[in-house]
């Protein structure tokens, strides 16, 4: 199976003037993602508007459109006529989700138990990732599955003729995992039950509900949640504007945090508890970040953030923190190369499986470019320098692996910012897969970021 040939754009990011700005942050992948796949699965119109058009949720509206949605664009809506709960058709050709392992693994979920067969490729990143997490429950549904050795893409999906509802305890923190499962439950009768131990960004149960699904969640004293989900019920299209991701704030964020005299508004931020672990951290940290006009919006959490360049000092995270801040790591690591003292990053151990192996790449990254850092098997510990010093590229070829990883590359651009030293990274292209606008609103607010 071929894929695209990539071409790698290498960036350099050098010491900045203060930051300042008041931008307005792109919509959140998560829920972009399953407004495209709600929307084409449900009966009748859905209209989204704060769509985040990165190259990852693109491909998975390609996906619903392969398989019988209508999606399209007029002025900064998207409309879409869905198909009717139960009703996608057999794709023509093999979906292909590029970078995006969100986009793959709830499409699996929703496929799996159509008995026509379904074939899932995508880039040398997703075809790394550990695909059996989804299949094993899939398995269990009766599913058939043929796929590359260790549950690797490509991957070919073919229903039961007559699937049977499980009930499944999702073994590591995973939303995707836990939406799988619960989408193949949309298609089978009778009643389909996940247990997650521990909660993970509960967007799939949210969102389900608002378009008419029969589900119920129970949290017991152990905050042990039992998500039970009636199959085959309709699905109404519905109305989502979508909140800003925390997820790509991060990243102006800490730049604003660790280049001094920066003074930066962000606007339309999601503040969804199961989102706001990094926040929380970075306050811990001595972060001065200000949450302006907190409100509802379409039953979400949002907030404005005012952020600036604050004198931090190393912490330790919490394990049982990391599902709500998972993604957040990466820059973390760099708020705490910038910090006085230690951070301690412990239970980290999805971080392997994510676009790229995150704590390697990290470590790596933060190794090449002077900050003291121990990488564990499943914990980062970093000893910050706030002024900086030595930081960055000694030569040109101290360039960062970014692995085909959208956050390893916006990470070590802010870095830059702040070192003494320009920081090089190899590829700023993978960026456009989550945050297109990065480099413009970046450059916009004084961060000297070249495309090299
Ligand atoms: C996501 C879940 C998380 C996260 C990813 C988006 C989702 O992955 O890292 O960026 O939208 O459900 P895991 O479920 O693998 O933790």
């Amino acid at each position: 199976m071929g894929h695209a040939t990539i071409t790698l754009r290498p960036a350099t990011a050098a010491r900045s003037p203060a930051l300042k700005g008041d931008i307005r942050i792109p919509g959140d992948k998560s829920i972009s993602h399953r407004s495209f796949m709600f929307g084409g699965l449900a009966s009748g119109e859905t209209r989204i508007t704060g769509l985040l058009e990165g190259e990852d949720v693109i491909n998975t509206g390609k996906a619903m459109q392969a398989m019988g949605a209508s999606i399209r664009k007029d002025g900064s809506t998207w409309i879409i006529n869905g198909v009717g709960n139960g009703c996608l058709l057999a794709p023509e050709a093999p979906l292909d989700f590029g970078n995006a392992g969100t986009g793959c693994r709830l499409t699996m979920g929703l496929m799996g138990p159509y008995d026509f067969e379904t074939t899932f490729i995508g880039d040398a990143s997703l075809s790394r990732r550990p695909m059996g997490r989804v299949l094993d429950p899939l398995r269990q549904m009766g599913v058939q599955v043929r796929a590359e050795a260790g549950d690797r893409l490509p991957v070919t999906l073919r229903g039961p003729r007559a699937p049977a509802p499980i009930s499944y305890r999702v073994p590591m923190a995973s939303a995707q995992v836990k939406s799988a499962v619960l989408l193949a439950g949309l298609n089978i009768p009778g009643i389909t039950t996940v247990i997650e131990p521990v909660m993970t960004r509960d967007h799939t149960e949210k969102m389900l509900k608002g378009f008419g699904a029969a589900l119920e969640v129970d949290t017991d004293a152990d905050g042990v949640r039992t998500i039970r989900l009636e199959g085959r019920g309709v699905l109404k299209g519905q109305t989502i504007d979508v909140p800003g991701d925390p997820s790509s704030t991060a990243f102006p964020l800490v730049a604003a945090l660790i280049v001094p005299g920066s003074d930066v508004i962000i606007r339309n931020v999601l503040m969804n508890p199961t989102r706001t672990g990094l926040i929380q951290t970075l306050q811990e940290m001595g972060a001065d970040i200000e949450i302006l006009d907190p409100r509802q919006a379409g039953g979400e959490d949002m907030a404005d953030l005012r952020v600036r360049s604050s004198e931090l000092k190393g912490v330790t995270v919490p394990a049982d923190r990391a599902p709500s801040m998972i993604d957040e790591y990466p820059v973390l690591a760099i708020a705490a190369s910038f910090a006085r003292g230690e951070t301690m990053m412990p239970g980290l151990e999805e971080l392997r499986v994510k676009e790229s192996d995150r704590l390697a790449a990290v470590a790596r990254g933060l190794e090449l470019n002077g900050v003291d850092c121990t990488e564990g098997e499943d914990w980062l510990s970093v000893r910050g320098r706030p002024d900086g010093k030595g930081f960055g590229a000694r030569s040109k070829d101290a360039v960062v692996a970014t692995w085909l990883d959208h956050r390893i590359a916006m990470s070590f651009l802010v870095m830059g910012l702040a070192s003494e030293h320009p920081v090089h990274v190899d590829d700023c292209a993978i960026i456009a897969t989550s945050f297109p606008e990065f480099m413009d609103m970046m450059t916009g607010m004084g961060a000297e970021i070249t495309r090299t």
